[in-house]
């Protein structure tokens, strides 16, 4: 709160705290944006908002990890700012909301994070639910997350430029403590699955690996995807690629390209119900070999890993008490998601670790999580 007030000056409202939480995707990459099914959960690293309200028409914004002041007039339009860096992601939510006319306030906000900025645990996507939700939280309004969560992916497509799938977004806003959540990102049908992984435990990797050109490539796969449905629609009447039967594929998609993305999203998906099954029977050695599976796909055939995830997922493997692992969110850097027996923990970090800096001179953080709720008021 010190700190606060040195930032903005004393005001006579309350400050308020929130919190959104980032997420990590157990397994379905890269097929949120094809109609596929996913199984993300949301996880106790995360953002905090300090929010304190105004009583004019001014948002000023600033985040504990950069000097870079935003601030802003409602009255007027808001638009992107290749300066305002990490301010894009919460001003294109207030953007939308100011197109949809929300009678959204003032405020003064404050962010902090224990989750990694940009390495793919969705730290945009953090951002985006949790401003959406302090300002319709201050305008009196109690939120409907998945409404939140399709306006935020929407700034995120038009206002920042990232056509991303809706995954990330709806585990921010809908995430369940000791649950994943299986989503379906045609209907947006959605279960919360008990997250029981018996003695192992949900370990994060970060690889601390640059993501170099990440939002053109993703918006390059995302683009092959399309063309690859468009050809199987010359002959088929499907509505997404997840809904392409294998044979389908095969006849229509024969640029190798193309046909290697198209291959991944079909495998992907049946690796997605493949784990949900396991899950749910408790069969931890399936669950674990749908993750591996999954990593090869993303790996060699949608080709958005990259050697230092690569050697993260080998070195993952190669420890007695790690069942599964595999890349996690969009790739090309970014974060490793395994499952580990408590007991081998020490044992996996400090392995992992050493193996990691010996082959890439880089250092990797490694975090033991749990999943948590969605994005809320502390
Ligand atoms: C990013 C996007 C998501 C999803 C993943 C890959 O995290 O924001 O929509 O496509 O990549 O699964």
């Amino acid at each position: 709160m010190q700190k606060f007030n040195q930032i903005f000056g004393e005001g006579k409202h309350p400050i308020r705290t929130f919190f959104a939480p980032g997420r990590v995707n157990l397994i379905g990459d890269h097929i949120d944006y094809n109609g596929g099914m996913v199984l993300p959960a949301a996880i106790n690293l995360g953002i905090t908002a300090q929010v304190r309200e105004r009583d004019d028409d001014i948002i000023r914004m600033r985040s504990a990890m950069s000097e870079k002041r935003i601030e802003i007039d409602l009255k007027k339009a808001i638009e992107y700012s290749p300066s305002a860096g990490w301010g894009n992601y919460p001003l294109g939510v207030i953007r939308l909301l100011q197109m949809t006319k929300m009678p959204i306030k003032g405020a003064d906000i404050f962010f902090n994070s224990t989750l990694p900025i940009g390495s793919g645990l969705s730290s945009s996507a953090a951002i985006e639910v949790l401003t959406g939700y302090v300002l319709m939280t201050l305008a009196g309004f109690e939120v409907d997350r998945v409404a939140m969560a399709l306006l935020c992916q929407k700034a995120e497509n038009e206002f920042v430029g990232v056509n991303c799938g809706i995954m990330d977004q709806f585990a921010v806003a809908m995430g369940k403590a000791g649950h994943a959540i299986q989503l379906n990102c045609q209907s947006l049908d959605y279960q919360h699955i008990p997250f029981n992984i018996g003695d192992f435990k949900l370990v994060i990797i970060n690889s601390n690996k640059e993501r170099e050109l990440a939002d053109s490539k993703y918006n390059e796969r995302r683009a092959s995807c399309e063309k690859a449905l468009s050809l199987i629609k010359e002959k088929y009447d499907v509505a997404n690629l997840c809904e392409a039967e294998f044979p389908m594929i095969m006849e229509q998609v024969k640029d190798p390209v193309l046909l290697a993305r198209a291959r991944h999203v079909w495998w992907e998906n049946q690796y997605v119900h493949e784990a949900i099954e396991a899950l749910q029977d408790g069969d931890w050695q399936t669950l674990g070999e749908s993750m591996d599976a999954s990593h090869l796909s993303l790996s060699n055939d949608y080709e958005v890993s990259c050697d230092e995830l690569d050697i993260l997922v080998d070195a993952a493997r190669s420890v007695e008490g790690c069942i599964g692992a595999r890349m996690t969110g969009a790739g090309f850097g970014g974060c490793v998601v395994a499952l580990v027996h408590e007991d081998a923990l020490t044992n996996f970090t400090s392995y992992v670790k050493e193996r990691y800096q010996k082959n890439t001179n880089l250092e990797a953080d490694v975090y033991v999580c749990e999943a948590v709720e969605g994005v809320r008021e502390l």
